[in-house]
């Protein structure tokens, strides 16, 4: 196979933005950190060199990872940090997939700004996109700035069970754009010739907020999700949550002249106050003086605006290619989540980690259990070397109780809201079919999860709002064509389900792309046990993986 080879130094970086001059940390020295390109067959190699204060991992979101699991990266997950001053070199095959994806830190808030984008091209030689050649492809890396320093403010709404700080800016290419004070020459810019295709590669590396975006006097047709190709769609909002990617062809055919490309909250934390700020870029057709009449800015939808995000993730359906997996109709594990907000006891001396609902501290959790990573080693060296007491194998298959998961209701019974810090996992033999529904709750209030599976796409068989009915859902099912995905927004007091086939060794982790949700618990883990043959198990781990 062709070999890509890179290199990432995490280090600190000292950038000017938004009238301040402030410290990050970032891949050499860029923000975005670099584009990987590849090609669907390449074998891709990054030695990540840690000269930052911090201890990091870098995760290759959305990548498979077939039989390659200890490159998967995030901490305690399947690799302990890369501690300051040490070094690690990540391997693996691309295969399966096609279209954007993105890399970012895994370790505490850090993907702030170690992230960048990694597209996969159509395999070397002959192969090409099912759509009309691009003449230019584009990435549009969606993301947020916080003036104040993100470690501090995770610690902070760590102590406090609190929801996190809001950013001061969202960014299109870690530019902030025009609209926000000293960030004139801060502004992404594209230039386009009438009448040519432009692939935009949109992604939502932001911490905390789903994005609307749209680009004025311009049509979109989104053409591949999470590296999976669709059917053609045509619209003119594109909705990203956290984690989620969209591929989008743009056909220059406004009239020549200044347009801005725009994004702004779609959704954010509940406590997290609204953020009404919009990050702007500007596409200008070759023949438009940059001095011309001032850009032309598109309508984005309203905070909050579920009907037009629920429209377009809801008409989004994959693209039938030959050899593309079909979906499997028999299943063997049918698990029932509920996804949201509960307490977790807090130490009643300490008043500030008390702070949450019913004076108790705020956890995110499924099925109750508030997800506890591991300290001593990974999940992945415990499962492979069979160590013991790092983790238990009962993750619940459904919530201790059934309940009206989607009214909002504070004089309920506390121990609907009870939470238990575990280190629960759910066991799944080799190739086994597995369905998931995912139910929102809205006992603390609804919102939407963006929930990310590492590992494995999945199918999205169904969404919608109100308590899972198995029955009436169940005859929606699009079994057909549906959309394909790593990481599903389920709708604020909804629920969605998911398919996918077990078929990669190793310990994965399902999780909410929210990073507040994340750190206070929302997630699991699944082990995925080794196939019959050695082609179809896990290889033992490299010998650079960095340990605890
Ligand atoms: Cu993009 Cu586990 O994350």
């Amino acid at each position: 196979a062709h070999v890509v080879k890179h290199t990432f130094r995490v280090g600190n970086l000292t950038v000017r933005k938004l009238c301040q001059e402030r410290t990050v940390v970032a891949v050499n020295g860029r923000l975005p950190g670099p584009t990987i390109k590849v090609h669907q067959g390449d074998t891709l190699i990054i030695q990540v060199i840690n000269r930052s204060p911090y201890d990091i991992s870098i995760h290759w979101h959305g990548i498979f990872q077939m039989l390659s699991g200890w490159a998967d990266g995030p901490n305690y997950v399947t690799q302990c940090p890369i501690r300051p001053g040490g070094r690690y070199t990540y391997k693996f095959d691309v295969v399966g997939q096609e279209g954007t994806l993105w890399w970012h830190a895994h370790a505490s808030s850090l993907r702030a700004t170690v992230h960048g984008t990694l597209i996969i091209l159509p395999r070397r030689g002959s192969s090409t996109y099912p759509f009309p050649k691009p003449h230019k492809e584009v990435p549009i890396l969606l993301g947020e700035w916080w003036n104040a320093n993100i470690a501090d403010v995770e610690r902070e709404s760590l102590t406090t069970g609190g929801a996190p700080n809001i950013s001061d800016a969202f960014t299109i290419n870690g530019r902030p754009g025009d609209l926000y004070p000293c960030s004139i020459k801060d502004t992404y810019n594209l230039k386009v010739a009438a009448g040519k295709i432009y692939l935009l590669r949109i992604i939502n590396a932001a911490l905390n907020h789903h994005l609307f975006f749209k680009v004025a006097g311009h049509h979109l047709t989104v053409v591949a999700t999470d590296a999976s190709y669709t059917m053609p769609y045509p619209t003119d909002v594109v909705v990203v949550a956290p984690g989620q990617t969209v591929d989008a062809l743009l056909v220059a055919d406004a009239r020549p002249g200044r347009y801005y490309m725009a994004a702004r909250a779609y959704a954010s934390a509940p406590g997290v106050p609204f953020d009404n700020t919009t990050t702007t870029g500007v596409l200008r057709y070759e023949s438009s003086s940059s001095f011309s009449s001032p850009p032309v800015m598109p309508a984005l939808p309203a905070f909050g605006d579920t009907p037009t995000a629920h429209r377009f993730y809801s008409n989004l359906t994959a693209l039938l290619l030959r050899g593309a997996p079909t979906v499997p109709l028999a299943v063997d594990e049918k698990m029932f989540i509920t996804i949201g907000f509960g307490v977790y006891s807090c130490d009643k001396k300490n008043k500030a980690a008390c702070a949450g609902p019913f004076g108790e501290r705020l956890a995110c959790s499924m099925n109750n259990v508030s997800f506890q990573l591991p300290t001593t080693q990974s999940l992945l060296q415990a499962h492979h070397s069979q160590a013991p007491g790092v983790y238990t194998e009962d993750f619940p298959e459904r919530p201790p109780v059934a309940f009206d998961y989607t009214s909002y209701n504070v004089s309920l019974n506390l121990g609907l809201l009870q939470t238990a810090r575990a280190t629960r996992l759910k066991r799944l033999r080799y190739n086994s079919t597995v369905q998931v529904v995912l139910q929102n709750t809205a006992l603390l209030g609804a919102e939407s999860h963006p929930i990310h599976l590492h590992g494995f796409n999945f199918f999205v068989l169904a969404m919608g709002f109100g308590n899972y009915d198995p029955a009436a859902a169940e005859r929606r099912f699009n079994l057909v064509h549906p959309q394909v995905r790593n990481t599903i927004a389920v709708p604020a007091g909804g629920w969605a389900v998911l398919r996918f086939v077990a078929n990669n060794p190793g310990a994965w982790i399902m999780h909410c792309h929210m990073d507040s949700h994340m750190v206070m618990g929302l997630g699991m883990a699944f082990i995925v046990e080794n196939g019959p043959t050695p082609e179809t198990s896990l290889p033992p781990p490299p010998h650079d993986l960095p340990r605890c």
